[in-house]
């Protein structure tokens, strides 16, 4: 048996991506330990989820910083004080500079509620509902210096229905995004997911072919 993935989980808000995990967690489907879980902003509701779960927490917020490139820095030392090899961006609502991708080269992942490439950036699920598509989704992909535009791990579908309104479709969207993060994250934990080196696309493997 292999070591649990040594995990942080970045987040910025209600935290329910954060929730899939840890529950995955303590009902042994996903092989990971949440190491710690560092929010930019104090108060928000992922904190008090990453409490009642016992993981440790921790606010950096960024206005406390003269540029992303130093918050980036305290992110690093703090993640890698904690023993963090992985991080999952849940919701993070900020971009991050090479001085932490380089740091974490390869091991951010982040979740995205839509069918990348399409409808990068904020309010993913409004972009989509608005332009019309019939069928949107979600999609875990590791993170590179663009926004939303690294290689993609694992991806969901979620139908448009005639009666949805931004909210319903927002809502089944966010479900799928529970089931894909731990997903994909499972796969990373059981050496599932290779980067093929000069390329975008990732290998993912079925067990016991890996
Ligand atoms: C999710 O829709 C995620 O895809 C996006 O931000 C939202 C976070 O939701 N990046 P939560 O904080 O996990 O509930």
């Amino acid at each position: 048996m292999t070591e649990p993935l040594a995990l942080g989980v970045l987040v910025s808000g209600s935290g329910s991506n954060l929730q899939a995990i840890l529950d995955a967690i303590a009902d042994q489907r996903l092989h990971a330990e949440c190491k710690v879980v560092i929010s930019n902003r104090p108060g928000v509701q992922a904190l008090s989820r990453a409490q009642l779960a016992h993981v440790p927490t921790q606010v950096i917020d960024h206005k406390g910083f003269a540029n992303r490139e130093e918050f980036d820095g305290q992110l690093v030392r703090s993640l890698r004080a904690h023993g963090v090899e992985w991080v999952a961006l849940a919701g993070f609502m900020r971009v991050l500079t090479p001085v932490f991708l380089d740091a974490f080269a390869d091991h951010v992942v982040n979740i995205h509620p839509s069918l990348l490439p399409a409808f990068p950036g904020v309010d993913a699920q409004a972009q989509a509902f608005s332009y019309g598509v019939q069928v949107t989704g979600c999609t875990v992909h590791f993170v590179d210096v663009g926004v939303d535009s690294g290689p993609i791990i694992l991806q969901k579908t979620v139908p448009v229905l005639a009666a949805d309104t931004k909210e319903s479709l927002g809502h089944r969207i966010l479900e799928q995004e529970h089931l894909a993060f731990v997903q994909a994250l499972e796969l990373i934990a059981r050496g599932q997911v290779k980067r093929q080196h000069g390329s975008r696309r990732v290998q993912v493997t079925e067990p016991g072919k890996g």
